[in-house]
């Protein structure tokens, strides 16, 4: 368990420099892209998301964060689910901006930050709940991702984890595969201009931890209750623990 190896990149420091360039040139169309290649798909995966993790949002005063949040719209569905302000935050300054116009437009009660996934400005045991989606298996090193999520966790507090996974079955996955593997990088090249980045995607997951895997490295970094579940055959899978 490492993190995330863009390809030419030698350490940590090139791998985070590499993936927030690479958001920087999609931003302007990664809400499109995101929906028309997963057929929409996404907005439930974040739906269900938030209704796992309800009874947290339904605590009164609970303080939630999601981080690597990108355009914003796992927050928004969170600020929706609570009725209630959501601290949103992400390294990508341009995601940011998208993130920002959309609350606005919205109404809705965002407070949005720059900041490292690795590094947050955020003291410890601050958070009741901590979200990610879609962004943890880019981080530069999926440890020190789990050991940051923990700390600013309150003792009790939930952590979910979005993310893409690989299919169980054999037959859902040989057809995943020819879809991510090799028509994925065409369509989201298309749509976004940058083909490295949809290259990029399948790569990434297929070099991500299994779920299981996920899970057990959940556990060592200290979370307890930790479980699963595969959403749309496996193609994501959405994990939880308690801090
Ligand atoms: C695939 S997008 C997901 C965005 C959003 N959460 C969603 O569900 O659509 C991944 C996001 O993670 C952010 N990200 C990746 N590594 C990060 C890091 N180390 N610190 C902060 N943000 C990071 C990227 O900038 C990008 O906006």
């Amino acid at each position: 368990m490492k993190g995330t190896t863009p390809e030419g990149a030698r350490d940590e420091q090139e791998a985070a420099h590499w993936v927030r360039g690479m958001f920087a040139r999609v931003a302007h169309r990664y809400d499109l892209a995101n929906h028309l290649l997963s057929f929409n798909i996404d907005r439930h995966w974040r739906r269900h998301t938030v209704r796992r993790v309800r009874p947290v949002l339904e605590q009164p005063g609970a303080r939630v964060l999601d981080i690597c949040c990108g355009t914003g719209d796992l927050a928004l569905a969170l600020e929706r689910g609570r009725r209630g302000m959501v601290f949103g935050s992400d390294f990508c300054h341009p995601m940011l901006d998208a993130a920002r116009r959309k609350a606005e437009r919205r109404e809705a009660r965002l407070a949005l930050f720059e900041a490292d996934a690795l590094r947050l400005p955020v003291r410890d045991s601050s958070f009741d709940l901590v979200t990610v989606a879609f962004g943890f298996r880019n981080l530069a090193n999926y440890a020190a991702g789990l050991d940051e999520m923990r700390r600013i966790l309150r003792p009790g507090g939930m952590a979910a984890i979005l993310e893409f996974s690989e299919p169980p079955g054999r037959a859902f996955a040989s057809l995943y595969h020819f879809y991510s593997r090799r028509m994925l990088p065409w369509i989201g090249g298309a749509l976004s201009g940058s083909r490295d980045a949809y290259t990029y995607l399948p790569e990434s997951v297929r070099r991500f931890p299994r779920a299981g895997e996920l899970a057990d490295d959940m556990r060592r970094a200290g979370f307890r209750n930790v479980g699963y579940e595969y959403l749309t055959g496996g193609i994501v899978a959405l994990h939880m623990g308690t801090a």
